[in-house]
């Protein structure tokens, strides 16, 4: 299922940490690649929507993102920015992108593959023992590797958010039917009490994961998998969308200023059937598979109206983390091993959720399946930074979104890497927006 390993290029690797950074940029380049085959110029140059960039855009500035990190800024004093120019993020807003003069398919794979040539030299060169906490285990290559993986996310939600003719997604694998059988809405019990947030890692962790901290938690209920479709379309049904008393008052005003009344890329025929489409499969909605393309405020609506709310990060991760026995985090909710898509359904080439359930030892040890992989949980916290929050190696990627703009999602979903799909990773965005592939489960006090 995975791509077959791939030789380390540096002879002197210093550690396990500096091999899997490597082979982590090589096989997201891999995957780049992959998912781009079936794309045109066209396909490249256009704006899909104003949400997102042109595809090349992103694509420029996983280059240049490269070329700024592992080509200067190993051997110098660091540009805070993520880079100047062209691919500047905050210069050019994701609307704006399409007005730029931007390079053809052919010259574009043309500087990805040189810059990626004069990395594979200047790795041969570097020693991932130093003492700067950036050459360190190669902390630096392994988020240049996550950058690439998470923009391929970034492109295929601008895929799926695509216009006329879907695009054809190159599914390298089926994905597992469900394992077992789950009663609806069931919750197990989280205690309570003392547990560890966080991780104090330096060889992948983002800044906004760090510092470990302990935090006291108080009992819990949460759901044993995500919330179905046929969960959803219960709500949908019994006409949630239009039951005031199910919504925040910002939810109420988003619901009202749409007019929504169904997850995005849900379709209804003449006859009352729902469909739901990922790429080029539009589906029957699989009733078992967890629900996709709802806003935070859709999730929070939905928690309210079966009497639950959503878990705070600090519970989901607790939730997904938290060994009782042992009284020790786990990095995984299966144990230490990191996710691959025989454990979980991530990196990308299957193509869609799988049902709830359908990776066995996807499991945390209180008992809830499918934390990883699959669909980004919305959970009620905003993106802050932890106590003692030091910002590194740039603001730019965390720190300045901190606030109360923004809510936190958590565990990965089908499009996100193994590699990043981590359970202290927090992603987030804002609470009306429903391109990620994102659903939620719930929680409720104990
Ligand atoms: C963590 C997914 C919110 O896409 O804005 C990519 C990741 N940061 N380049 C984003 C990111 C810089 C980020 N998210
Ligand atoms: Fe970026």
């Amino acid at each position: 299922m995975r791509g077959t390993v791939t030789p380390v290029t540096s002879p002197i690797v210093a550690s396990a940490h500096a091999q899997r950074a490597i082979a982590s940029l090589e096989r997201a380049r891999r995957h780049t690649l992959i998912i781009m085959s079936p794309l045109d110029d066209t396909d490249l140059a256009t704006q899909h929507d104003p949400l997102m960039s042109p595809i090349v855009w992103d694509l420029g500035h996983i280059a240049a993102f490269e070329r700024l990190w592992l080509l200067r800024n190993i051997d110098g004093p660091i540009e805070f920015a993520e880079m100047p120019g062209t691919y500047d993020p905050f210069e050019h807003p994701r609307a704006t992108r399409g007005a730029l003069p931007l390079p053809s398919l052919d010259e574009q794979r043309a500087e990805l593959a040189g810059v990626r040539a004069l990395v594979e030299a200047r790795l041969c060169e570097l020693s991932f023992d130093a003492e700067s906490p950036l050459l360190r285990d190669a902390y630096v290559v392994s988020m240049v590797a996550q950058h690439e993986w998470q923009h391929q996310e970034t492109i295929l939600q601008t895929l799926q958010l695509k216009q006329g003719a879907p695009y054809r997604a190159p599914r390298a694998w089926a994905l597992p039917s469900a394992a077992r059988t789950f009663a609806r809405g069931a919750m197990v019990r989280f205690p309570g009490g003392r547990v560890r947030i966080g991780t104090d890692d330096r060889t992948q962790a983002y800044d906004n994961e760090r510092p470990a901290h302990d935090v006291e938690l108080a009992p819990f209920d949460i759901d044993v998998t995500p919330v179905t479709n046929l969960d959803f379309l219960e709500f949908v049904e019994r006409a949630g969308y239009d039951t005031r008393k199910h919504w925040s008052d910002a939810g109420w005003q988003w619901r009202t200023d749409t007019g929504i009344r169904a997850p995005k890329h849900w379709t209804r025929d003449a006859r009352g059937a729902w469909t739901a489409r990922t790429m080029d499969l539009n589906e029957p909605l699989d009733p078992l598979k967890p629900v996709c393309h709802v806003c935070y405020h859709e999730a929070d609506a939905y928690a309210r109206s079966v009497g639950k709310r959503l878990p705070t990060e600090q519970e989901w991760e607790a939730a997904a983390t938290w060994n009782a026995e042992t009284g020790q985090q786990q990095f995984a909710p299966w144990g230490d091993e990191a996710a691959s898509p025989t454990l979980a359904n991530v990196d990308q080439l299957g193509f869609g959720a799988a049902r709830v359930g359908a990776y066995a030892r996807n499991v945390s040890p209180v008992g809830c399946y499918g934390m990883i992989g699959d669909v980004w949980e919305w959970t009620s916290s905003d993106f802050t930074g932890y106590p003692r929050f030091a910002a590194f190696p740039y603001a730019e990627y965390s720190e300045v979104f901190f606030g109360s703009e923004y809510k936190v999602l958590r565990g990965g979903s089908w499009a996100t890497s193994g590699d990043v799909a981590r359970a202290t990773f927090r992603n987030w965005d804002y609470p009306i927006r429903r391109q990620i592939f994102a659903g939620f489960r719930c929680a409720r006090d104990a």
